[in-house]
């Protein structure tokens, strides 16, 4: 990655410096004051001229004539390398009035091999930027895709959940694991959308055992109700992937009086993990996958006011403070199932072109669209933006890295708000006394 780094950055350097080269056209350019050369500036701009360039291909000439009307003009008249003799037509220039020359290639010139011999010059240029700026944005692409979930193993005979898991890098996430032969549980809250995406994914990937249930983050009720109907139904839980999340929404209360964010991206991941954990214990050696964010940096657990009661609500103080619960969960949770087989992580995904962004587009449509082209180049896909989940979930061998934070399939250092365990602990039980749990691990 870091090599990766330095050579978009030495790329982006050639890439200046080349296209400065290549785009700048080489024209001298003189003052004329009524129709005679301005001596001070033209020595001064030819010295410069031939110092940068080594030779000048083209003179230009601008001023006032004699009459007052501005005259502009060009002649390609080239110069040698390493003659210093003024142009013979500037020479002209000191004894007559003021000289006019036609623009080369630009219908008026005298020397028809002279303006196609220019014109062929412009279309190697064009060539030359035209490929150096792909270049520069192969390795760009490259450098904003992140790391790759180059792990090959199979998961035939093992259960996956996955939470949000009818877009975004949910689906992405759904369809690389249901590849891999998983039975895929889709857990989404919009049995349409998610019967769409599960059916994609069945003819895409041609595993039938994509199932979907209904799963609602912001209801503690509907989280009992799915993991009852899971933990009667289903066999095994290998993997648990929570996914689902919202972004800086509009403050609103969940039908528990959660306020949202905290509600969906925290509180019921927490719930519906200790709920699942029975299985996903009897299933060990298993993993419970995080999916957090970069947001959390800067985030701050506000015991005092978690749902923004008292203070004014902040819709990125509040996903911020969401992520850091993940993380701090994902931590938590590691300690207190250290020995048992089941392992948690927790990670960055990348920044990715996915539905996420929808409230804060609602506020600046203009921007959203602008920002449209742009986000091709410097946001990730959903297939990149899920690599990190996959690797923390099928990677053999990442066991001890158990509560460790990942972004770009690599172990990563959280912010130092991450780390903090005395804070890990108060959430754990203020989380569990929240969404009454009675026993947790
Ligand atoms: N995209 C990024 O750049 C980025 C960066 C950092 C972290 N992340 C994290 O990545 C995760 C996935 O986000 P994404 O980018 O894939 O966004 P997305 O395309 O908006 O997908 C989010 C998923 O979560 C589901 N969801 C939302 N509220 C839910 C609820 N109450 N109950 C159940 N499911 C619910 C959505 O379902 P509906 O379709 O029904 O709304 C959707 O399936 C989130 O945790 C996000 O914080 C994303």
């Amino acid at each position: 990655m870091v090599l990766c780094q330095r050579m978009l950055i030495c790329c982006l350097f050639v890439w200046l410096f080349i296209t400065t080269k290549i785009t700048k056209e080489n024209v001298l350019k003189i003052k004329v004051r009524n129709g005679v050369e301005d001596d001070r500036s033209s020595t001064a701009e030819r010295w410069h001229h031939r110092w940068r360039y080594g030779v000048y291909s083209k003179v230009q000439t601008s001023g006032y004539t004699q009459e007052g009307h501005l005259k502009s003009c060009t002649t390609s008249e080239t110069v040698p390398e390493g003659v210093p003799d003024e142009p013979s037509w500037m020479k002209a220039a000191h004894s007559g009035g003021f000289l006019v020359l036609p623009w080369p290639g630009g219908g008026g010139s005298s020397d028809p091999a002279q303006g196609e011999e220019s014109q062929g010059c412009l279309m190697l240029r064009s060539g030359a930027l035209l490929g150096v700026t792909l270049i520069c944005v192969a390795v760009l692409r490259k450098w904003i895709a992140g790391g790759v979930c180059r792990c090959s193993v199979r998961l035939d005979g093992r259960t996956v959940v996955i939470t949000g898991a009818n877009a975004g890098i949910g689906k992405e996430t759904s369809r690389d694991l249901a590849r891999r032969g998983a039975r895929v549980v889709m857990a989404c809250r919009d049995l349409t959308r998610a019967e769409r995406a599960a059916e994609e994914i069945r003819r895409s990937t041609g595993n039938g055992n994509v199932v979907i249930r209904h799963l609602d983050l912001a209801s503690t009720y509907s989280i009992r109700q799915f993991a009852k109907d899971f933990l009667d139904s289903e066999e095994r839980l290998d993997i648990l992937i929570n996914n689902a999340g919202v972004m800086m929404c509009p403050k609103q209360l969940t039908e528990d009086n959660f306020e949202t964010q905290l509600a969906v991206n925290h509180l019921g991941h927490f719930l519906l993990t200790n709920l699942l954990l029975p299985k996903l214990k009897s299933s060990s050696p298993s993993r419970v996958v995080n999916v957090s964010s970069i947001a959390h940096r800067g985030g701050r657990i506000d015991f005092d006011d978690l749902f923004f009661s008292r203070r004014p609500y902040g819709a990125l103080e509040s996903y911020r403070q969401s992520k850091l619960a993940n993380i701090l969960f994902s931590r938590e949770l590691a300690r207190r199932l250290s020995g048992s087989g089941v392992s948690s992580f927790s990670l960055h995904p990348g920044v990715i072109r996915t539905e996420l962004g929808r409230h804060v587009e609602g506020w600046f449509p203009l921007v959203g669209l602008l920002l449209k082209l742009p986000s091709l180049l410097l946001m990730k896909t959903p297939w990149e933006g899920c690599q990190t989940s996959l690797y923390c979930a099928v990677t053999p061998g990442l066991e001890e890295l158990s509560g460790c934070y990942f972004s770009d399939c690599a172990e990563k250092e959280t912010a130092p708000e991450g780390q903090d365990d005395v804070v890990a602990r108060k959430l754990w039980e203020v989380s569990t006394r929240l969404v009454g749990l009675k026993n947790t691990c």
